[in-house]
C-alpha cells in the first residue's frame, strides 16, 4: 500500500517503471482476457451544466437526439449479436426517461442473458433499488475530482455530499460499483489526484475509468490549454497505480486516451487496464454524443485487431470482479 506522499512522489517524477509494475499486477489478478463492455449512448440530453462536459444543457450548439425504448433494445440485440456479454447504457441527466420506462428496458435487456451497466447519473436510493430489482447488476458514477473546492467550481447546482452517498447508495444495493476520474483539470493538484486515488481504494470501487480532460470548445473551459502529452502520461500513471493498489478490478482503457494518443489504448492495456467499451450505438446518434471534441469512437473489429496484436485474448464470460 502507498502512502499519500508515495503517491504524489510517484506522479511527480519522470520515472514511469511503474506502468511495468501495474502491467504485471494485471496478468497476475486478472490476466490476459480483456473484457468488451457494448457501450450504448442513448440520449445526450442533460439537466446538468458541468463546466467541462459538451453535453450541459448550456450548450445550444449541439443537436440533442434521445432514442426510443425500442430503438435501445434493438441496439442490445445488436450487441448481443455481436457476441458482447454486457451491455452499458449511459446517457446525459435526461428527466424524459421515468422510472418505470428504465426498469421496462432493463427488464428486457436482462432477458438476453447480459451482464447489464448503468451510467445515467445521479438518482434517489429508491430509484437506484428499482433498477437492481429489475435486473442491473453495475453502475457507473464517476466522483470526477474528490477536490471539494473544484467540485464545487466545476458542477453548479450540484453536491459533492450527494455524489459521495449515491456512490455508498449503489455498494449497498450490491451493485458492482464502477467510478473514476478526470485528469488535467484547471486548478487540479497532484496532491488532489493522490487523493482520487485514496479515495477509490476506501470506496473499494469495483470499476474505475480514468479519462484526460479534453476541452470542449463551447464550454466554459474551452479556451483552456492543456498540454496532451502531459495529461496523457499523467492519466495512464493515475490508472498504472489504481492497478497496483486495487489488484483485481476491472479498469478500462478509456475512449479520452485515445482521443489524445492515437495509441492510448494499447498503452493503457499494457500499463494496468483490461476492459474496453466499444461503441455500438448507431452511426447517426453517435457523433453527437460530444462529451469533448474529436471522441474516438471504438470499432469493435479495429479493437478486437488491437487486442490481438498485443498478444491478449478476448474473454468469454460476463466480467465481474473475482475477489
Ligand atoms: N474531457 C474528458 N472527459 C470528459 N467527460 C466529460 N467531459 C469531458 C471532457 N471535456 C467525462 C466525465 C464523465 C464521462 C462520461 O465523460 O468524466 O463522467
Amino acid at each position: 500500500m502507498y502512502s499519500k506522499e508515495e503517491i504524489i512522489k510517484i506522479l511527480s517524477s519522470n520515472d514511469d517503471s511503474i506502468l511495468k509494475k501495474a502491467d504485471e499486477t494485471r496478468k497476475q489478478y486478472v490476466g490476459n482476457d480483456i473484457h468488451l463492455r457494448g457501450l450504448i449512448e442513448f440520449s445526450n440530453y442533460c439537466n446538468r451544466t458541468c463546466y467541462y462536459c459538451g453535453l450541459r444543457y448550456k450548450n445550444k450548439n449541439i443537436e440533442r437526439y434521445r432514442l426510443s425504448p425500442e430503438d435501445i433494445i434493438n441496439t442490445a440485440n445488436y450487441a448481443k449479436r455481436l457476441g458482447l456479454k454486457t451491455i452499458v447504457l449511459q446517457s446525459g441527466e435526461d428527466v424524459f426517461f421515468s422510472n418505470k420506462t428504465l426498469c421496462k428496458i432493463i427488464e428486457e435487456i436482462k432477458k438476453l442473458d447480459v451482464a447489464l451497466t448503468l451510467s445515467i447519473g445521479e438518482k434517489t436510493y429508491e430509484e437506484y433499488k428499482s433498477f437492481k430489482d429489475a435486473g442491473a447488476d453495475r453502475y457507473l458514477l464517476r466522483i470526477e475530482t474528490t477536490d471539494k473546492n473544484l467540485y464545487k467550481v466545476l458542477h453548479p447546482n450540484m453536491s459533492y455530499e450527494n455524489r459521495i452517498e449515491c456512490l455508498y447508495n449503489l455498494k449497498s444495493l450490491g451493485y458492482e460499483t464502477g467510478t473514476g476520474c478526470l485528469v488535467g483539470l484547471p486548478e487540479q493538484t497532484i496532491e488532489s489526484l493522490a487523493d482520487d486515488i485514496l479515495f477509490f481504494k476506501e470506496l473499494d470501487a469495483d470499476m474505475i475509468g480514468i479519462g484526460p480532460f479534453i476541452p470542449h470548445p463551447n464550454t466554459p473551459l474551452g479556451d483552456f490549454k492543456i498540454n496532451l502529452k502531459k495529461n496523457f502520461d499523467l492519466s495512464i500513471k493515475v490508472m498504472a497505480l489504481i492497478r497496483i493498489l486495487l489488484k483485481d478490478i476491472n479498469i478500462p482503457a478509456t475512449t479520452a486516451m485515445e482521443t489524445i494518443n492515437p495509441n492510448g489504448q494499447i498503452i493503457a492495456l499494457q500499463s494496468g487496464a483490461n476492459v474496453i467499451m466499444p461503441n455500438i450505438t448507431n452511426d447517426e446518434y453517435k457523433t453527437k454524443y460530444n462529451i469533448y471534441p474529436n471522441k474516438q469512437n471504438q470499432d469493435i473489429l479495429i479493437t478486437k485487431e488491437k487486442i490481438y496484436s498485443i498478444g491478449r485474448t478476448i474473454s468469454d464470460n460476463k466480467g465481474f470482479r473475482c475477489k
